[in-house]
C-alpha cells in the first residue's frame, strides 16, 4: 500500500543523508558537450546516499537533465538519441520554436523509435527559463524523469548574489524507494492526475539551502510534476517575482504570500535573506492547505555579507512578444468538461458520440468542445489566421485545476479564475481552476498545427487535448 505523503516525509527525510549542497541545486554552465542529449534509463540517489538508489529515466545519466543555458538570438543545435526501450520525442517547453521543432509525436515529427535519432535546430527568440521534455507517452516518460531546464540568459539581468534553480517534482515511491509501476490507471485520470508522495528538488529529496545574511537570490522554479501544484511560503521571507513561465512582469508579492507553480509552469523569484546569522526558516508547500509538506530549511550560515540586501527593485526587461490587438480580435470559446464528478454524459470520440461508460472503459474521460481526442494529430479545435489576433475563453466546467497549455505561442492573460491581473501578464500555461473561468489573448504568428491541452498528462492522454491550426 502506499503510505500518505506525511509518513513518507518522515521516511524520506531520515533516509536523506546527503545535504542538499550536495545536490546539484546551483545553476550549472552549459554543460552538454556539442549540445548531444541522451534518453536512458538509469539510477539515482534520490533518496540521499545512504538509501538504495532509484531506478528512474534519464537524459544524459541524470534527473533533472543537464541545464542548458543559452542565449537570445543564438541557434541552438541538438543531437537527441532515444536509448530507451519505447519512442519518445524531445518538446521544448514554452520556446517559440518553428512547427517541425515542436517535438509532438505524429502532429509535427515521427516519433524517434528505441535506438534512434532526431535532429533538433532552432534560433531562441526569448529570453526566461524554459524546460524540455518528451511529448510521447508523457505521464510515464516525464514522471519517470525525464526533463531538464532551459536558461536563455537575460540581456540585462537583476545583479544577485546567486542565480539558483530548483526543479520541483514529486515521486509516487513504494517502501524501497522506487517507482510505483501504476501508470494510465483510471483513478489517476479520472481525478486530480498522478500525485506523488515524495516531494524532489533538483531530483533529490532535500535537507537544507545554505543561504547567508544579506544575501540576495534568484531563484528559479520549475515544476516537472505530473499533477502537484506547489504553493511555496517561504516563511518569514517575501520573495518578489520577476518573471512568469520565463516572460517578465512587474516586480510583485504574490497574493497571499504563497508562490504558486502549477505543472509545467516556472516563476522566477527574488529572494532577499535579511535574518539573523545562525537562524534556520522551513520552505512549506502550502497549496493543499490541509496537508502542508515541508519542502526543505534555509539556513544561515554564521557570517554576514552585508548588513541588508540590496533594495533596488530588480525588474527585468519587458517581454518582447508580438502583442495581440484587443480591438481587433476574434473570440473564441474553448470548454472542458468530463472528469469525476464532472457530470459529463457523452462525446465525441472517433468520430461518433459516445456515452461515458464507453468512453471510461477506454480511459477516455475528458473533453474539449465535446470531443475526446484519441490521438495527437486531431482536426483542429480552432483554425487561426497567421497574422491575426484572438481572444480566447476557456471554459473548465469540471471538477477539477487544469494546467491548460498551448504551445508555439504565449498567452497574454486578461482574467483567470474571477481575477484580472493588475499587470502584463504573460503564459504558455495558464492554472484554471475547478468551474472556474481563464480569458488570453494570442498574436497567431507561428504558422504550423500546436497542441493546447491539459498539462497533467493523465488527464491529457485520457482525452484532454486538442489541435489549434495556424495557417
Ligand atoms: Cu510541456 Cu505539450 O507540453
Ligand atoms: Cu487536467
Amino acid at each position: 500500500m502506499q503510505q500518505s505523503r506525511r509518513e513518507f516525509l518522515i521516511t524520506g527525510t531520515a533516509l536523506a543523508a546527503a545535504s542538499i549542497l550536495d545536490a546539484p541545486i546551483q545553476v550549472a554552465k552549459a554543460n552538454v558537450a556539442g549540445h548531444r542529449l541522451t534518453a536512458s534509463a538509469g539510477r539515482i540517489p534520490l533518496l540521499g546516499a545512504d538509501a538504495p538508489e532509484t531506478k528512474v529515466w534519464t537524459y544524459n545519466g541524470n534527473v533533472p537533465g543537464p541545464v542548458l543555458r543559452l542565449r537570445r538570438g543564438e541557434r541552438f543545435e541538438l543531437d537527441f538519441e532515444n536509448a530507451l526501450q519505447q519512442p519518445t520525442t524531445v518538446h521544448w517547453h514554452g520556446l517559440r520554436v518553428p512547427n517541425d521543432m515542436d517535438g509532438v509525436p505524429v502532429l509535427t515529427q515521427a516519433p524517434v523509435a528505441p535506438g534512434g535519432r532526431f535532429r533538433y535546430a532552432f534560433e531562441l527568440r526569448n529570453t526566461g527559463t524554459y524546460w524540455y521534455h518528451p511529448h510521447f507517452q508523457s505521464a510515464e516518460q516525464v514522471d519517470r524523469g525525464l526533463h531538464g531546464v532551459i536558461i536563455v540568459e537575460d540581456d540585462d539581468p537583476p545583479a544577485v548574489d546567486r542565480d539558483l534553480l530548483w526543479v520541483l517534482d514529486d515521486w509516487r515511491l513504494d517502501g524501497q524507494g522506487q517507482i510505483v509501476n501504476d501508470f494510465g490507471n483510471l483513478h489517476d485520470a479520472s481525478h486530480q492526475g498522478r500525485f506523488g508522495n515524495t516531494a524532489s528538488v533538483n531530483g533529490r529529496v532535500p535537507e537544507d539551502l545554505e543561504v547567508q545574511s544579506g544575501e540576495r537570490i534568484r531563484l528559479r522554479l520549475v515544476n516537472t510534476a505530473n499533477a502537484w501544484i506547489f504553493g511555496l511560503d517561504f516563511v518569514a521571507h517575501s520573495p518578489t517575482v520577476i518573471a512568469y513561465d520565463g516572460h517578465a512582469v512587474e516586480p510583485h508579492q504574490p497574493t497571499g504570500g504563497l508562490v504558486i507553480v502549477g505543472p509545467s509552469q516556472r516563476v522566477d523569484v527574488i529572494l532577499d535573506l535579511n535574518a539573523a546569522p545562525g537562524e534556520r526558516f522551513e520552505v512549506i508547500d502550502r497549496y493543499y492547505s490541509r496537508q502542508p509538506y515541508k519542502l526543505l530549511d534555509l539556513v544561515y550560515g554564521q557570517n554576514r555579507l552585508r548588513s541588508k540586501a540590496p533594495a533596488d527593485k530588480a525588474a527585468l526587461p519587458p517581454p518582447d512578444l508580438p502583442l495581440p490587438s484587443l480591438a481587433t480580435a476574434e473570440r473564441h470559446e474553448i470548454v472542458f468538461s468530463g472528469g469525476a464528478m464532472g457530470g459529463m454524459q457523452s462525446a465525441r470520440y472517433d468520430g461518433q458520440e459516445t456515452g461515458i461508460r464507453e468512453l471510461a472503459r477506454k480511459g477516455k474521460i475528458w473533453a474539449i468542445n465535446g470531443t475526446v481526442a484519441s490521438k495527437h494529430d486531431e482536426p483542429p479545435v480552432l483554425k487561426l489566421r497567421r497574422g491575426h489576433s484572438y481572444i480566447i475563453e476557456f471554459v473548465n466546467e469540471t471538477a477539477f485545476t487544469h494546467p491548460i497549455h498551448l504551445h508555439g505561442h504565449p498567452m497574454k492573460v486578461l482574467e483567470a479564475n474571477g481575477r484580472k491581473p493588475a499587470w502584463d501578464l504573460w503564459r504558455d500555461t495558464l492554472l484554471l481552476e475547478a468551474r472556474a473561468r481563464g480569458t488570453v489573448a494570442v498574436m497567431a504568428d507561428n504558422p504550423g498545427r500546436w497542441m493546447l491541452h491539459c498539462h497533467i498528462p493523465e488527464h491529457q492522454e485520457a482525452g484532454m487535448m486538442a489541435v489549434v491550426q495556424v495557417d
